[in-house]
């Protein structure tokens, strides 16, 4: 395949969302595989990874990337409404994800003490922390807007889709 066919493949490829979610989730780590192999800005990576995701996900109202920046998670590329920029370590969802180093799922957001509530349309959320080598370098979030959006295949989905990540973003780049 010439150079970019791979990528010009992916973009054009449509990741059939109406389909059983293991089956949605390995479609789209082996499109994120495609996609992102042959590019090396973690940048551009990984705004693609965010927007891949949201192509891919239905009933979402955000999802995209906090990074660890001095100790604090930071914004990173997304795709959805304007969001908090800064969240301490510990605090809301995102920051006690990361902390704990475990994926959170949560089904009602007004249920979950301190969380932050960047677009008022989220009910539920998924967060994933993104782990190199043991090293936290920032996180997945996920929002959707109805109640108990993500459930256990949703989990292991998206913490596939970070583990197929970490290797395709140069993360002291970013
Ligand atoms: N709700 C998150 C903050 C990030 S936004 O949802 C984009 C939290 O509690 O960490």
């Amino acid at each position: 395949m010439r150079p970019g066919g791979r990528i010009r493949a992916v973009l054009e490829t449509q990741i059939d969302r109406s389909q059983a979610k293991p089956a949605l989730y390995r479609d789209l780590a082996a499109s994120l595989e495609a996609l992102l192999a042959a590019e090396t800005d973690a940048l551009a990576n990984l705004a693609n990874a965010g927007a891949l995701l949201a192509q891919a996900l239905d009933r979402i109202n955000w999802c995209g990337f906090y990074l660890l920046r001095g100790g604090k998670l930071v914004l990173g590329p997304f795709q959805g409404k304007a969001a908090c920029v800064r969240i301490t370590l510990g605090r809301g969802v995102c920051g006690t994800a990361a902390a704990r180093r475990e994926t959170l799922v949560v089904p009602d957001v007004h249920a979950f003490p301190g969380h932050i509530a960047c677009d008022a349309a989220s009910r539920s959320e998924i967060v994933v922390p993104i782990l190199e080598d043991g090293r936290l370098r920032g996180v997945l979030d996920v929002d959707a807007p109805e109640a108990a959006r993500f459930d256990e295949e949703d989990r292991a989905g998206l913490e596939e889709f970070v583990r197929t990540l970490i290797p395709l973003v140069a993360w002291e780049a970013l």
